[in-house]
């Protein structure tokens, strides 16, 4: 065969009929597709824009295109783009600074730790599991996760998402994973006290099942006895964290130190890229040959994460989810049939009266606007941390008229 006639055509074929035909079902049919995307917007074919409110689920939090994220991945594209972990790289050491830096400055104990770089949000989550079944031994290798929690699709990551309708058809997960309601300690202190757990696994504020933040008491009284238990305790802040919820970490809400912090997200500005943070004591569980990943920050993954932190810590992006962020709420609530707003800083869930999610959300696309349902009656919106007032304003009339259109 002259291969050469594959390229024949190859422009015709379109992003939406191309991905129903050539891609796998899994994410079902694709609500639009864009070619362009500039600060809050994306941008179709034909010109036409709408406003972004999820952000690629809480990834471009510096909005599309971040002049200093484009030019730092153009620059290190044009000079190396991989080399495998057998190398070092000008950029990794960096990242990991910064990050070890924001993570250790955002607990009340200033302890510091190590990173190890992956590509993902599951990955990231893997890398944790497998550092704590490291640390804590085979007699301890299980896990307590909190129902309704997503930690991820791979098989660690998914047995510790405490939601049976994405585990069902996969199943058996890995052993191991027990799951108790958000604010029922006496179940993780049972579950501790029986013997044989490693560590818990949680999200201060849950993002996939409807931005649902954890309570000060729960969260305050699991560092407490995962401490006097030696019991690890990790935070998934892979949605959360980065400036999201109004600082860097949100755990630092609650005033607690982590044994180790998942991240990913917005890491990258959309460039693949996830990160597991150990504190020391802990990261040295892993020696060479443990764990890797041939991608695992490489030069040009690390490019993107560093001109992304640096971007971030000079706009003081935690100060700008902040103060969008109760802006957005304040005019979100004083919608009609928007009965509860829930969340921290841009990460924030509008719960809706008994009115269909889905619905509104498409109607707010065909209006100029991307939302995410998640449930029959919840919207989630995470904008970039860089939108304007004038950009919430009109993201807000959007969805106060599709709200309308689908009561
Ligand atoms: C809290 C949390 N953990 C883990 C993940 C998995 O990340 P990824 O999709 O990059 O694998 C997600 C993704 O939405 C998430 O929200």
């Amino acid at each position: 065969m002259d291969y050469k006639v594959l390229l024949d055509g190859i422009d015709d074929i379109e992003p939406m009929s191309g991905t129903v035909q050539y891609l796998m079902a899994n994410y079902g049919q694709p609500r639009d597709a864009f070619v362009r995307g500039e600060g809050s917007y994306l941008f179709r074919e034909d010109g036409s824009r709408v406003l972004d409110f999820l952000s690629g689920i809480a990834v471009t939090s510096l909005g599309h295109s971040y002049p200093a994220v484009v030019e730092a991945v153009a620059n290190q594209a044009g000079k190396l783009m991989h080399t495998s972990n057998f190398f070092a790289n000008e950029n990794g050491p960096k990242v990991a600074y910064l990050l070890d830096r924001l993570i250790s400055s955002s607990t009340p104990t200033n302890e510091s730790g190590k990173i190890f770089f992956s590509n993902s949000g599951a990955e990231a989550m893997e890398a944790a599991i497998k550092l704590a079944r490291k640390r804590q031994g085979s007699d301890r290798y299980k896990f307590i996760t909190i129902n309704g929690a997503f930690h991820g699709r791979t098989f660690g990551a998914l047995s510790a998402t405490a939601q049976p309708g994405k585990k069902e058809a996969f199943e058996p997960v890995v052993p191991g994973f027990h799951h108790v309601s958000a604010g029922d300690i006496q179940s993780v202190a049972k579950l501790i006290e029986a013997g044989g757990v490693g560590a818990v696994i949680i999200e201060s504020i849950q993002g996939e099942s409807g931005v649902r933040p954890l309570s000060e008491d729960f969260v305050g009284e699991l560092r407490r006895i995962t401490s006097d238990s030696d019991t690890l305790l990790i935070l998934d802040e892979v949605q959360t964290g980065l400036g999201r919820c109004g600082s860097w970490f949100d755990f630092s809400h609650h005033g607690i130190a982590p044994d180790i912090v998942v991240m990913a997200k917005a890491l990258g500005s959309g460039f693949p890229i996830g990160a597991t943070w150990a504190k020391n004591g802990v990261a040295d569980a892993f020696v060479a040959g443990d764990h890797g990943t041939t991608y695992g920050g490489n030069p040009l993954a690390t490019a993107s994460a560093l001109a992304t932190l640096t971007s971030m810590i000079r706009i003081d992006a935690p100060k700008r989810a902040r103060d969008q962020g109760s802006e957005l709420a304040e005019r979100l609530r004083a919608l009609d049939k928007v009965v509860e707003v829930r969340g921290r800083g841009l990460l924030l869930g509008a719960e809706l009266d008994g009115i269909d999610a889905p619905l509104v959300a498409r109607y707010a696309l065909e209006g100029g606007l991307v939302v995410n349902p998640i449930g029959f009656t919840t919207l989630r919106l995470a904008p970039p941390l860089t939108v304007s007032l004038d950009e919430i304003e009109e993201a807000v009339t959007i969805l106060g008229d599709a709200i309308k259109l689908a009561s």
